[in-house]
Formats: structure tokens, sequence, C-alpha cells
């Protein structure tokens, strides 16, 4: 059977999405202040983490243990916009990078999945305490990324009740 791993064109095809996604991270007023000035060993536990998350070798638990990514995100704030402009980073690495559309969308059901759990910090705007709506910002809010948060916040609730999938 042929897993997402082959699709994407294995460790070499892997690489190559990596490497250019950093290349965007690193130019990125939102994502790169986050991120280390040197981004070599980001993208190498990325490189390893993807291998393995497609269905390739285990690269990144063998050096690294058990993923626990969540964890391992805790201390950086990621925001629902920062989610969705990994996202959309990460998707253009993949169309640069001429991944084919069936395979892109079936990495991404999972992409996506993995970046909304990530989302640890809600975004500074919608807790500004002093400031009074006016129409215009409320015509502009809230955002994709508001709401989505909105959502993760009512999955949160729903599974810490026990009620579902992670109960
Ligand atoms: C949702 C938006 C995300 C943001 C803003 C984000 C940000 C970060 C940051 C700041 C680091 C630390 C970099 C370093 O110190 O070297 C990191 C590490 C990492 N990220 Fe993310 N990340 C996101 C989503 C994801 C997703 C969706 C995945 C996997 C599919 C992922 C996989 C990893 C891995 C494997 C590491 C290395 C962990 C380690 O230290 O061993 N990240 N990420």
């Amino acid at each position: 059977m042929q897993t997402l791993f082959d699709a994407l064109g294995g460790s070499e095809g892997i690489g190559r999405i990596v490497n250019t996604f950093y290349g965007k991270v690193k130019n990125d007023p939102l994502l790169s202040p986050i991120f280390p000035e040197d981004l070599t060993e980001t993208a190498r536990k990325q490189y390893m983490f993807l291998c393995q998350f497609f269905g390739g070798p285990p690269l990144y638990s063998e050096e690294f243990g058990s993923p626990m990514l969540r964890a391992r995100h805790i201390h950086f704030p990621i925001t629902p916009s920062r989610a969705e402009r990994w996202l959309k980073l990460m998707s253009e690495a993949f169309d640069e990078e001429g991944v084919d559309p069936l395979t892109k969308e079936l990495a991404f059901l999972r992409l996506t999945k993995t970046a909304h759990h990530m989302t640890n910090t809600p975004e500074p705007e919608a807790h500004e305490p002093h400031s009074t709506p006016s129409p215009s910002t409320l015509t502009n809010a809230p955002s994709n990324a508001v709401r989505t948060f909105k959502t993760l916040n009512f999955l949160g609730e729903r599974s810490s009740a026990g009620n579902d999938r992670n109960g």
C-alpha cells in the first residue's frame, strides 16, 4: 500500500517541502518572532517528524522519543492566526514543490487537525480590555481565526466533559 510518505516523494520530497516551508517562515512577520534565528535544527526535526507522520521511517521518535507535540509547543504563543499562517505557508510549500492535489488534500486533513491542536493562546485583539468596538471593527471581526479559536474552545469543553473521542 502506498503511504502519504511515498506519494510526497519520500525523504527527498519531504526534505524539499520542509526547506521551502522554513524559507517562508523566516520571512513571515507573524511566525518568525517565535522561531529561533537559525532554523537549521528546527527544519531537521520537522523533516524527521513529517517522514514519520506520513507513514515513513520513525526518525523523530528514534532520536527524541514520543512526539508529544502539544507539550513541545506549549512555550510558544500559538494563536489561531499563527496556526492559520503556518497552514498557509505549508500549503504554498506543497504547491511550489509540485505535490498533486489529492495527496495534498489528504496530507492537509492531518496537518490541519494537528495545527489546530497546537493552538494554545487567544488572539491578543480579542482580549483588548479598553477598546470600545466601533462599527468598522465589528464588521471586520470576528475573523476566521477567531471563529476557529471559539470552535476549538468548544471542542475542548466537550472532550474535557469526557463525552467523546479523547474520553
Ligand atoms: C500551528 C502552528 C504552529 C506553530 C506556530 C509552530 C511553531 C513551532 C515552534 C516555535 C517550534 C520551536 C522551534 C525550535 O525551537 O526549534 C516548533 C517546533 C516543532 N513543530 Fe511546530 N508549530 C506549529 C504547528 C506544527 C505542526 C502542525 C506540526 C506537525 C505537523 C509541528 C511540528 C513541530 C515539530 C516536530 C517541532 C520540533 C519539536 C522539538 O523540539 O523536538 N508544528 N513549532
